[in-house]
């Protein structure tokens, strides 16, 4: 379908232009690749796991505009991704996401606009080097994608997420809740590293 963009690549202007809600909602847009710059609390915790010489497979559930995504694929040159968003409420973020990725080698990242749950469907078990839980946090979703992707990762892989030691809700952190609940049922050695708001483990 033809936006009328221009020609051109799109600059961030461009984008405020076409999306004023963008703008006013203050969702970054990066014209000059600010993954070179800038690291994100989320980017940060995969990066402390994933090696920079071997070609690992990562799944990262929750991609928004596709920040840490780039911030990864930028700073590990040898991982390929598969992003799973379904943007519902933000189409034009999706867009944002596409313009943040197309510096990329297409053939680097599969993106899954779909429901993160269902998603997990779509792999065998054991396909993952790594999988980052990032997607919604109210419950019981955050815990329904944790048990959908867990068997997704293969024994020696990283299993991690985002958000624990951040949102509290009558009293309840969710979120680290629903991550004990399942590293407990999988006899894992939970992480936490509040300082990026993550979590992780080694499955085994
Ligand atoms: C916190 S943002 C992800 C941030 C991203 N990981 C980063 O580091 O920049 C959460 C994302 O989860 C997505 N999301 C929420 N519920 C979802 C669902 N049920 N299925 C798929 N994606 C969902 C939202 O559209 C949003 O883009």
């Amino acid at each position: 379908m033809d936006h009328g963009r221009p020609k051109r690549a799109m600059t961030r202007e461009d984008w405020y232009e076409r999306f004023p809600r963008v703008r006013e909602a203050g969702w970054g847009i990066a014209d000059d690749g600010f993954h070179e710059r800038e690291v994100t609390h989320e980017a940060a915790s995969m990066l402390a796991h994933v090696p920079i010489d071997e070609p690992w497979l990562g799944a990262e559930i929750g991609v928004a505009q596709a920040k840490s995504a780039s911030i990864m694929l930028h700073r590990r040159p040898l991982i390929r991704l598969v992003l799973v968003d379904n943007w519902i409420g933000w189409r034009e973020v999706r867009e944002i996401a596409d313009h943040h990725l197309s510096r990329f080698d297409p053939g680097r990242y599969t993106i899954i606009d779909r429901d993160s749950t269902e998603a997990a469907a779509q792999f065998p078990d054991k396909h993952f080097d790594y999988v980052f839980v990032d997607a919604s946090k109210t419950p019981p979703k955050y815990r329904m994608d944790l048990e959908a992707w867990l068997p997704k990762v293969r024994p020696g892989g990283i299993f991690a997420g985002h958000d624990v030691c951040r949102f509290v809700k009558d009293g309840v952190d969710h979120v680290l809740e629903d991550v004990k609940v399942v590293a407990a049922a999988a006899g894992a050695a939970l992480n936490l590293v509040p300082e990026w708001y993550s979590w992780w483990w080694k499955v085994e």
